[in-house]
This record gives C-alpha cells, structure tokens and sequence, in this order.
C-alpha cells in the first residue's frame, strides 16, 4: 500500500504511513500561469490511500484531481475533515446540498471512504461508495487525561454535540454535560444556560468543529459568568476561520486544542491511529 496526499494533509499521511510501515509517494503541487492548480504524481502502485482535508475549494479541487491522477490503482479515500458537510439540507429554496455535491464528486474513481468525525453521520449516505465515520472521542479523552486535567467538566456547546462529549468524558469516567444553542447567523450563535453546576470547576468544552469561535466564546462568556475556574475547548476539526483562536485566547479560553485533520500549531493529537484501525477493520 503507498500513501499520498494533498498540500493539505501532508504530515498526517506521513503519520499514518510511518504508523503502519507504507511508504509515501511522491507529489508535487504548483499552478498554471493562470491560478490553475497542477500535480504530478510519482508511482502509487497497485494500492493507494489519497488523503485529504477538504478546508476550502482549493483543497477541493487539489483533491479531485490527486484522486484522478491515481486511477489506474485501487483508491481508499480518506477525507481527515469534509468540508461542506454542514450544508447537508437544502434550507431554503435555490440553495445546493452542497455535501451531496462534493460526497458525489469525490466518490469518484474510489472504492470506499473513510471520514473523521464527519459533521453528521446522515451524509455519508450521498457518497457513491461505502463510506464510514471515525471518531476521535476516545483519542481527546485520553489526550485530556495526560494534561493533568484533574476532574473537569466535559461541555457540549449543543445537543448535536452531546453523544461527542459523553464519549469524550466516558473514557476518563468524568462528568459530562450540554448547553442550548441556538445559530442566529453563520457567525453568531446564542446560548441559553442551562442549571449546571460550573461554579470552581475547569471546564473543557469539545466539540467537533471550531470554525469561528463564536460557539466556543459565547459558551466560555456564559461559563465564567457562572463562576467556572478556567474554560478550555478541545475539537477535532480545527478552521479557525476569521481569527478565532486568537479571539478565543482574548475570550478568556485558556487552552485550545485540536487535531491534525487540519494541520495546525495546535494540532497536539492525531487523527492517524483511528484511520490505521478503520482501514484494517472495514
Ligand atoms: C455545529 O453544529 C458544529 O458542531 C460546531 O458547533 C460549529 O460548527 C462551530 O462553529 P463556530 O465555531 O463558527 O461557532
């Protein structure tokens, strides 16, 4: 088996060939005089793993054509975070499913597909092929754990996130619990308190994405208001869209971490040992 991936998910594929003892093909990535984007691909073989993180339209497209430069071989497709995941409904007239879209796109030329902490587990229905979740719960958890987090709170900003944070807190036997949220726009979202008792505790609230921080912030403002010692927030999907770790931090959040699905500098666990056991199992 050999392992390649986009500019995007360069050190988690080389995590997870290292891992398993592939090796890692060779890719070189540029653009036309024109902003085309351009590879070319060294030998991947018989059997090949394309990973890669769909964060934007680039990445998209990067994507799309690493897996047609592969055709030929027997593609496993691994997607560390699917981006457009959460248009997954058309929610008003005129709008695109968009993760049908890009499910149906990059079914394409693959045999199956593998998706970390995908938004909803509904979606992986628009893809042409099989196509599984893995969750990195129990991986934070154990990640937490090592800190020397000592009995926190384990925090889901909304019931969409609940089953990520018990899971979360299950490893470690730690109390677990969720807020009311309710999105007002793609930016700002209101939370409605809910009779936790959050007074001298630290607190991490998980979540699956931080895109814009403004769950996160709004959570962590509510938080401290209720007397909670210190607020810090573990995801897997770190975008960061807009600034928001920096606006975390200056909320007053006091750790923020998160995966390599996107790679980040404070990607401090991996997404590697969950996609090895996933493409063994499946
Ligand atoms: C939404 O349901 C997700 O689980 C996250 O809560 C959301 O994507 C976070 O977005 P933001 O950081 O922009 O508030």
């Amino acid at each position: 088996m050999k392992v390649i991936s986009t500019e995007y998910s360069q050190i988690l594929a080389s995590r997870l060939a290292g891992a398993n003892g592939w090796d890692l093909a060779d890719v070189r990535f540029s653009r036309f005089p024109d902003g085309e984007l351009y590879l070319k691909a060294g030998e991947v073989g018989k059997e090949v793993l394309v990973v890669g993180s769909v964060t934007d339209s680039d990445a998209l497209v990067q994507l799309i054509l690493l897996i047609d430069a592969c055709q030929g071989a027997d593609i496993t497709l691994v997607l560390p975070y699917l981006g457009y995941a959460r248009q997954d409904k058309q929610f008003s007239a005129g709008e695109p499913l968009s993760a049908r879209a890009v499910a149906g796109v990059l079914s394409r030329g693959v045999s199956r597909a593998f998706v970390v902490n995908v938004h909803d587990p509904a979606v992986l229905r628009f893809f042409d092929v099989p196509a599984y979740t893995l969750s990195l719960a129990p991986d934070i958890g154990a990640f937490l754990k090592g800190t020397g987090c000592d009995d926190p709170l384990i925090l889901a900003p909304d019931d969409g996130a609940a089953r990520f944070a018990s899971a979360v807190a299950g490893v470690n036997g730690w109390d677990v619990d969720h807020l009311e949220k309710t999105r007002l726009s793609s930016e700002e979202v209101s939370i409605s308190p809910k009779n936790l008792c959050a007074e001298d505790r630290d607190v991490v609230i998980v979540d699956d994405i931080i895109s814009t921080g403004g769950t996160l912030a709004t959570a962590a403002r509510l938080l401290y208001g209720q007397g909670a010692r210190s607020v810090s927030a573990a995801c897997v999907h770190g975008v960061f869209a807009g600034g928001a770790y920096a606006h975390l931090i200056s909320s007053g959040v006091r750790q923020v971490y998160c995966s390599d699905t996107i790679e980040r500098g404070c990607s401090v666990y991996s997404a590697a040992g969950i996609i090895s056991d996933g493409i063994t199992q499946c």
